[in-house]
């Protein structure tokens, strides 16, 4: 470091803090904690810092995600239109899915000068397949796909979280259908694996089609279910005191009985957001008819900042924290001194390359192995072959052996008739000659002739010796 950091003489950081805190001793000063209360003798001008960073932000816009759980056609498009007040896309699910996936929409909304960038998140097919165990699944996996992003947004090099497209989940509405005594298995499992990753709001569908009586029983039932099965709903925050009150009372009417529709009907002389029966009209935003009011109150209204915070305090902390652990990143160590990240990485770095060397060692025997049993198998192969060419060869000369003799034998055969042919053609001959000197004894000599046994052989040779 250049000298002239330090006061003159003071050659080093060292004597530099020796020197400042006068004393010889090689500790470092202690840092003054006391803070004193200052007048300001005018306006200054940093009470104007809440109104900078409200005008940042609203020139940065906002972003809200919503994800909707629930079975197909259980109203989960309706209520954003209502919510909304507007038409967002609808794409009708079938009930033949054959798993869940989730379908994102993401639209541009503004409200006086206010930008929203709204991302409505839908879960298609949910409910419908026989085997529902998996079903919750696929939203778990879009949750923390969402989480996945946004991290590796914050460990790059160049960040842009400032303009980063948040999709992180801020709100889940777990839509519960009417028409049960109570939750269905499918409702509880889905919600307790995703309550550690998401803020819940429990919302009764359809809730016109339940009388008064039955809905404040089917409120009160479903509310103890969660709690016995130990799922952690959102509750909405009472810390601040401007929201305290309202916040602890809607607390108390969760799960929210809620009724869509986007058909306007008259009544009276105004036009309200109603659904219109043969007996009745339910108006959505009459809070004696559904608590409709009551959730875009809380959702909007009231804690849209909150629940956008707890999203990033609390479910994205844990996520977090799980993540960098697992990949084996602390912030202390066993004896609980705190850890550097350079310190994490280089022994990360360590343990990585002895696990690389252990694996190429691995590796490299399973190839030795794998090269010695091929040899192995090749030899033994060569062997058979070896064997099998040795007994053919065995084989083949025995044939040839026993053709030889054959031969041989033909031979021998084929002389002896030769033999044979030329005695009885000489005898033949002779017997011809006799006859032509004596010819009156022709009849008598031709009897004897052919009695003897030797003129046998001119008809049947081989028996002749
Ligand atoms: P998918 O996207 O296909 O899963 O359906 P969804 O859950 O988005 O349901 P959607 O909003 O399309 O509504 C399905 C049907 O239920 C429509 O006929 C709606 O009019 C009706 N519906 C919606 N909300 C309510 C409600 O509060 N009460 C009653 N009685 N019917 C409703
Ligand atoms: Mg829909």
């Amino acid at each position: 470091m250049d000298s002239w950091y330090y006061p003159p003489g003071r050659q080093t950081l060292k004597s530099y803090w020796l020197h400042a805190a006068g004393s010889k001793s090689p500790t470092l000063p202690v840092q003054n904690e006391e803070k004193r209360n200052l007048e300001l003798g005018g306006h200054v001008g940093f009470d104007r810092l809440p109104d900078q960073l409200v005008s940042k932000s609203v020139a940065q816009g906002f972003c809200f995600n919503i994800l909707c759980v629930g079975e197909t056609g259980i109203g989960k498009s309706t209520l954003m239109n209502t919510l909304f007040n507007t038409t967002f896309e609808n794409e009708e699910a079938s009930h033949y899915e054959s798993d869940v996936h989730l379908r994102p929409q993401t639209y541009d909304l503004q409200e006086s000068n206010v930008n929203l960038k709204l991302t409505i998140v839908h879960t298609v097919g949910f409910g419908d397949q026989i085997n529902k165990e998996e079903s919750y699944k696929p939203i778990l996996e879009y949750i923390d796909t969402q989480f996945e992003k946004y991290l590796e947004e914050e460990l790059k090099i160049k960040r842009s979280l400032c303009n980063y497209n948040d999709t992180r989940i801020h709100i889940c509405l777990y839509f519960i259908a009417p028409n049960g005594h109570s939750l269905k298995s499918l409702d509880l499992v889905t919600m307790k694996k995703l309550d550690s990753k998401v803020n819940i709001i429990p919302v009764i569908a359809k809730a016109d089609t339940v009388s008064r009586s039955e809905l404040d029983k089917l409120k009160i039932k479903i509310m103890s279910e969660l709690v016995s099965n130990g799922v952690q709903i959102y509750q909405f925050p009472t810390e601040d005191e401007a929201v305290a009150e309202i916040n602890s009372s809607m607390n108390t009417h969760l799960p929210f009985a809620m009724v869509g529709s986007v058909e306007d009907v008259k009544v009276g002389n105004k036009m309200v957001k109603a659904r219109l029966y043969p007996w009745g009209i339910v108006q959505v935003e009459n809070e004696n008819h559904c608590d409709f009011v009551k959730l875009r109150e809380m959702l909007l209204r009231v804690n849209m900042e909150d629940l956008r915070d707890q999203t990033h305090a609390r479910h994205y902390e844990l996520y977090r924290r799980c993540k960098l652990e697992e990949m084996g990143f602390k912030d202390t160590g066993p004896d609980s001194q705190s850890f550097s990240l350079q310190e994490t990485y280089e022994g990360k770095r360590k343990e990585f390359i002895v696990e690389l060397q252990r694996k190429e060692e691995e590796m490299r025997q399973m190839f030795v192995n794998k090269v010695k049993e091929t040899e192995a198998e090749l030899k033994e192969k060569e062997k058979e072959l070896h064997e099998r060419f040795e007994q053919l060869k065995r084989m083949h000369q025995d044939e040839k052996k026993n053709l030889e003799e054959k031969r041989r034998e033909l031979e021998e055969e084929m002389n002896a008739f030769n033999r044979r042919k030329v005695a009885a053609e000489t005898l033949m001959g002779q017997a011809l000659q006799g006859c032509s000197q004596q010819p009156f004894k022709k009849d008598k000599d031709k009897k004897n002739f052919f009695s003897l046994p030797s003129a046998c052989s001119l008809t049947s040779g081989r028996n002749l010796n």
